[in-house]
């Protein structure tokens, strides 16, 4: 589904990520981990073709297509959706004018307020995208978004960041459901959509059944395993032994 093939990217004329190969296959849900300021949010934001993250070398691959160079709306188009750690303010456009334009012309089950009412969202429709949003209705409102936009492929940064313990539960069960709408999802089902998750807690692991995991650090995919094994490295001894590792040499940890 994804491939990422000796990547480097610049940010404002520096250098951030550098060596980054990593694949996602269909229906598999990676995680990522890594320290504050390794680069997670970058690797996401470049994924998506935001446009501040220049690739200096390295190739993307989506769908088996080199999307490299390919603008965000295509990428959009293609199938690809993010949960940003940090969306924009959008003054003077209200939620429900850009959750129309996402619907229009696909075939939806429930209409928009049934959706936003779903995740407790029905009121924000009408206020300006995020503006004033507390940390935790950003995050239900980039959920509602990604729920109307249904992308085969779903980037999510921090899911679990400033969301409340009750809201979490609706949070992780509303992106399960997104990723695989069944009650029993076996890794296998051709159905289950694709992820790449950044966590620093692991909550979501509690919802979400994680394939692999990466860690990166300093800008550098270090480390690739088992993602409950991994957190539980992080958790009791930090990030050294990832630190530790050669940059580009992947251990099993
Ligand atoms: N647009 C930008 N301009 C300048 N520096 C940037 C920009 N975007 C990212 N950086 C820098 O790149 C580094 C990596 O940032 P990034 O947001 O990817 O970190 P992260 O791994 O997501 O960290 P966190 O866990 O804190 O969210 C940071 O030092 C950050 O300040
Ligand atoms: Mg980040």
């Amino acid at each position: 589904m994804l491939q990422i093939e000796d990547l480097y990217v610049e940010v404002a004329g520096r250098p951030l990520l550098k060596n980054i190969s990593l694949t996602v296959e269909q229906g598999e849900t990676t995680i990522l981990f890594g320290p504050n300021g390794a680069g997670k949010s970058a690797l996401l934001s470049t994924i998506m073709g935001f446009s501040n993250y220049k690739v200096t070398s390295g190739k993307i691959f989506f769908k088996g297509k080199d999307i490299t160079e390919a603008p965000i709306d295509e990428r959009s188009k293609m199938g690809i959706g993010i949960m940003s750690q940090r969306p924009p303010n959008i003054a003077g456009v209200k939620l429900r004018d850009l959750l129309e334009i996402e619907t229009a012309g696909k075939p939806q089950t429930q209409n928009l307020n049934e959706m936003a009412r779903a995740i407790d969202m029905e009121r924000f429709l009408e206020r300006d995208i995020n503006v004033g949003f507390s940390g935790g209705e950003i995050k239900r409102s980039e959920l509602l978004q990604l729920s109307i936009q249904r992308p085969d492929f779903y980037l999510l940064d921090e899911p679990e960041s400033g969301v409340d313990p009750v809201n979490m539960a609706q949070v992780g069960n509303m992106i399960k459901k997104l990723i695989c709408d069944k009650k029993a999802c076996t890794p296998n089902d051709p159905s289950r959509k694709s992820a790449l998750v950044i966590t620093h807690t692991g909550e979501i692991l509690n919802y979400l059944a994680a394939d692999k995991a990466y860690i990166l650090c300093n800008g550098t995919v270090m480390c690739s395993g088992n993602p409950n094994r991994l957190l539980y490295e992080i958790k009791t001894q930090g990030y050294e032994k990832c630190v530790g590792c050669k940059s580009g040499d992947l251990i099993q940890l």
